[in-house]
């Protein structure tokens, strides 16, 4: 069997697409995932684009142990020099330049001529060599490139030292055979080309990145460059998780494999869509809340006779837990440990104490406690590295044809709060009142509510997303089994998020 390399550029690519930017603690909660998922390459950003990008490749590149880190560069000593003081503490470090190729980027983009651009890869890639033995290059827009022009250009990369080729269908225009075609043909007239690593890297504009990253890996490609739930520019990135369950799945067609522990991708997909506050859509392959569901009579006829009649996969192998009732408000710390770490969740004994005190609340709340429940506690376990302030209660009187008012009291550095407010809703008195209170002038940029499980006594996860006045964007994220509440914690948690960045 082949072995393919899952190159995950879910921190650069991915956090590049509109509504999915991290804060440092978050991207660095994600990579030690990516890493406990078996990845073989996080990108984990580029370096050269601000201080705060440089500082988080720099510090994902100390924090994970098993896999490569990578910084992206453009085709200057500036960025690579600022690419390789980011990664050079990983235990595995390298360095992603990259150039475009088409006429299109070359004429209008970067105003040089193809004997510049074939110059530029030379001096470059060798450049980045000298500093790092692990080299990929990538030819920008390949997919809209002369071939022959960029088998030269691949042909330069290798010779100056690049140790993996990327194929990038950078506009996502490409179809699975022209893909195909493309790496067949590049594997015949690049120089060298047999002893480096060829990887693919495709956008979804047309829908078909998954479709063309796996027709390249028929045609020899042996590194696949995606994002977990496919987020990316655009209309996203080739999705980690639909490409590894192909592989997986059929093993028979492709005859191939990767090192990517399946049972966490559930994990990894629910982490972060947490974090970026990106529901999951509920039809997405493999992840999506219906993946696995079997709404008509006929299906859950034949899946109960025998589960393969119409499943493919089994939901077990992807990581999603059954959704069992499984503790009350009597179990103690040692049954919810032991429960968690069924379910694959290792946690600190100081995050232990904060969970298990959000469980106890829930628990009075709720009678029965379920997987999904637990699962939505742990994720949310991060909210609490992130108090100050604090929610202590809230007031609300609304209703048709009466004011609305909220009257909220928080807790900041030991200080109480408190502040009446009205507004055309409970919520909108309630982020009136604590913007009031705190002297903040920040505007709500979308609200959104999910039952995490189903029944009266569910919990409801609110994301809000807010704007502070310099104009950067915030997600917060808060539970309850009070919508409401769930809605203000939300609120609350985006506001200390951005008091810890302008702190
Ligand atoms: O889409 C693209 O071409 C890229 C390159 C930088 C690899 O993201
Ligand atoms: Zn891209």
């Amino acid at each position: 069997m082949k072995r393919i390399k899952i190159f995950d550029t879910t921190l650069r690519d991915g956090e590049q697409s509109p509504g999915c930017s991290m804060n440092l603690s978050e991207k660095i909660e994600m990579a030690k995932q990516l890493d406990k998922l078996g990845v073989d390459i996080i990108e984990a950003g580029f370096a050269i684009a601000s201080p705060m990008d440089h500082k988080s490749v720099q510090a994902i590149a100390s924090a994970v142990t098993n896999c490569t880190v990578a910084s992206l560069a453009r085709c200057t000593k500036g960025d690579i020099d600022a690419a390789w003081d980011a990664v050079k503490e990983a235990n595995h470090p390298r360095i992603h330049v990259f150039l475009a190729t088409s006429n299109i980027h070359m004429e209008y983009k970067l105003k040089m001529t193809r004997e510049e651009v074939l110059q530029r890869i030379t001096d470059m890639v060798g450049y980045a060599r000298s500093k790092c033995a692990d080299i990929e290059f990538s030819a920008e827009d390949a997919s809209r490139s002369e071939w022959d022009f960029l088998a030269q250009c691949y042909s330069n990369a290798v010779a100056a030292g690049a140790t993996t080729l990327n194929v990038p269908d950078t506009v996502g225009y490409s179809t699975p055979q022209e893909m195909a075609d493309l790496i067949t043909y590049l594997r015949a007239n690049v120089t060298g080309i047999e002893n480096v690593d060829i990887s693919v890297h495709c956008h979804d504009d047309l829908g078909m990145a998954v479709a063309n990253s796996l027709a390249c890996i028929k045609a020899g490609a042996t590194q696949v460059e995606c994002t977990v739930n496919g987020i990316g520019e655009r209309a996203g990135n080739a999705s980690l998780e639909e490409i590894v369950m192909a592989l997986h799945t059929r093993r028979d067609f492709y005859d191939a494999e990767t090192n990517i522990n399946t049972r966490q991708i559930y994990r990894s997909s629910k982490l972060l869509s947490n974090i970026t506050g990106v529901p999951i859509p509920p039809s997405k392959a493999v992840v999506g809340a219906n993946a696995f569901a079997h709404e008509s009579g006929i299906h859950q006829h034949g899946v109960i006779a025998n589960a393969q009649t119409y499943e493919i996969m089994n939901s077990t192998d992807v990581g999603i837990p059954q959704n069992t009732m499984v503790l009350g408000k009597h179990s103690g710390k040692h049954a919810l440990r032991e429960k968690l770490a069924s379910m694959g969740y290792e946690i600190s004994d100081q995050e232990m104490e904060k969970v298990f005190a959000r469980f106890k609340i829930l628990a009075d709340k709720k009678k029965n406690i379920t997987t999904a429940d637990l699962e939505a506690l742990v994720l949310h376990r991060h909210n609490a590295n992130y108090e100050t302030c604090q929610l202590v209660s809230h007031v609300v009187n609304a209703g048709d044809g009466v004011p609305n008012t909220s009257c909220v009291k928080l807790k900041r550095a030991g200080e109480e709060l408190e502040e009446v407010a009205i507004g055309s809703g409970p919520l909108d008195a309630s982020f009136k009142a604590i913007n009031r209170m705190l002297g903040l002038d920040i505007k709500l940029d979308s609200f959104s509510l999910n039952a995490v499980t189903d029944g009266e006594d569910a919990i409801g996860e609110a994301v809000v997303k807010i704007e502070a006045p310099n104009g950067r964007r915030y997600t917060g994220t808060g539970l309850s089994t009070d919508i409401i509440e769930s809605s203000i914690r939300a609120y609350v948690n985006g506001i200390n998020k951005m008091m810890e960045t302008t702190a």
